[in-house]
């Protein structure tokens, strides 16, 4: 496929449609990581297949797990809790992906050998310190003062539970530590601000992991017993709604079109974009609603309405939306009104900076766009947009979210986009072009 793609009219009048995206990113990568801790086979349906998630695979292997990746199924053949065998000077590359990254540094932290972990361009400038401050606590030796990758660790046997605050709402932060507290005797005590909750789900419902969970106005505090070992489990894994979100927005901002997506996780640790939506007044809705292993499972059906207006979103229902809002950005772009938004700061922190991506596409868009207080946004909606010139997208760290919310602005909202990197979007979500082809996108 070239490495560019071109986008100059947009997709109108889809309607009683029924699509299923791939499945949830999250969700795959702690399947993987945790299987390989158990103590025999486990099986994933619909893991999602995506560059991300096959890092984590690649990097298991190395750790001496056998995996076997099916058309619709995964085998993890888990080796138990201290059980990988690995040769010296191992490797482990996370390529794109931060959780990754960061969750496999917390299933070596019992490691007799030096390991380096590393990844691509985007991943090197991304902050490792939150993991690395937690897991030196445990008693893992970290060899250069880098906050960032490559990074030289060796774990030990003299491992100690710990007690740590989590202070970024970091979900990556929490369950990098609370996997690792698996691997010591003892109590890890971990306060933490909200993130999304899959490990939490998983170790309660599936691993049966012994957990204290409570919560206050603004931490939750999650007490949890190392452990010798726990059984192997399966795992059906449900739809993504960051990736269902893209479609969601696009059917919003389409004319005379209605879209059902089948089977998406709607934890409501990550269901903000539906929340701000539903506040701007998108009407959309969740049908068939059913519980599986502690998530929640529904249909979600939206149709088209452009008669949205501003919101000033409480800062609360950021951590719900994290990986959401170049598209709530989007869609504040044609709000009536001002849509405000503050404490964005992690949002910089993420594959590309893009909180400044936002403003730099939105400000390409003719949108009047202000950052407020260095980390918030106040943006001016053009309830008419309708977009005329030429969009050249390019050298945004092949940010797959940035390729996504370019190729739904240049679907929904006009004008002759041309948007590099195309393989960006395999890293999440591979079926994106096809899907969107499927509802008669004309993409070149
Ligand atoms: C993720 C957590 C989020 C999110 C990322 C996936 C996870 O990051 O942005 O795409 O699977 O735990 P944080 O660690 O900042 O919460």
């Amino acid at each position: 496929m070239k490495n560019i793609i071109s986008i100059d009219q947009c997709i109108n009048g889809f309607r009683k449609n029924i699509i299923s995206v791939d499945g949830d990113k999250s969700l795959s990568i702690r399947f993987i990581l945790l299987s390989s801790l158990s103590s025999g086979k486990c099986i994933a349906t619909n893991l999602l297949k995506s560059e991300d998630v096959i890092s984590a695979v690649r990097n298991i292997k190395k750790l001496g797990i056998k995996v076997k990746l099916k058309d619709k199924s995964c085998e993890v053949f888990g080796k138990g809790l201290h059980g990988y065998k690995f040769t010296d000077n191992l490797v482990l590359n996370a390529g794109n992906s931060g959780t990754t990254a960061r969750l496999i540094c917390s299933v070596l932290i019992d490691s007799s050998k030096w390991i380096k972990v590393t990844g691509d361009k985007s991943l090197k400038k991304r902050d490792m310190q939150r993991i690395i401050e937690p897991l030196k606590l445990f008693g893992v030796k970290f060899k250069n003062n880098n906050k960032t990758l490559p990074i030289l660790l060796k774990g030990s046997n003299l491992l100690k539970p710990i007690k740590f605050t989590e202070k970024l709402g970091s979900a990556q932060c929490k369950s990098a530590v609370m996997i690792a507290a698996l691997k010591t005797k003892g109590k890890t005590k971990l306060k933490c601000l909200p993130s999304r909750n899959h490990t939490e789900l998983m170790f309660k419902n599936i691993l049966k992991i012994p957990m204290n969970i409570r919560k206050n106005k603004n931490y939750e505090f999650i007490e949890i017993d190392g452990l010798k070992k726990f059984k192997p489990f399966n795992y059906k894994i449900p739809g993504d709604i960051s990736s269902a979100s893209f479609f969601i927005v696009l059917t919003l901002l389409a004319r005379k079109s209605s879209l059902t997506v089948k089977n998406v996780n709607i934890n409501p640790t990550r269901t903000g974009i539906i929340n701000v939506l539903n506040m701007m007044g998108s009407k959309i809705k969740f049908l068939n609603k059913r519980n599986y292993k502690g998530e929640k499972i529904s249909d979600i059906y939206i149709k088209s309405n452009k008669n949205l207006k501003g919101i000033n979103l409480s800062p609360k229902l950021n951590s719900a939306a994290i990986d959401e809002f170049l598209l709530i950005f989007l869609i504040a772009s044609i709000c009536k009104g001002v849509s405000t938004f503050k404490n964005l700061g992690e949002l910089n922190k993420k594959e590309s900076k893009r909180l400044d991506w936002g403003i730099k596409i939105l400000k390409m868009m003719g949108i009047k766009v202000k950052k407020i207080n260095s980390n918030g946004l106040k943006i001016w909606g053009q309830p008419n947009l309708k977009l005329k010139k030429k969009f050249v997208i390019k050298d945004y760290l092949k940010d797959h979210r940035i390729f996504m919310m370019s190729t739904i602005a240049a679907l929904s909202l006009g004008g002759n986009w041309k948007i590099h990197d195309t393989n960006s979007f395999k890293t999440s979500f591979p079926g994106f072009l096809r899907i969107l082809k499927s509802l008669g996108a004309k993409i070149k």
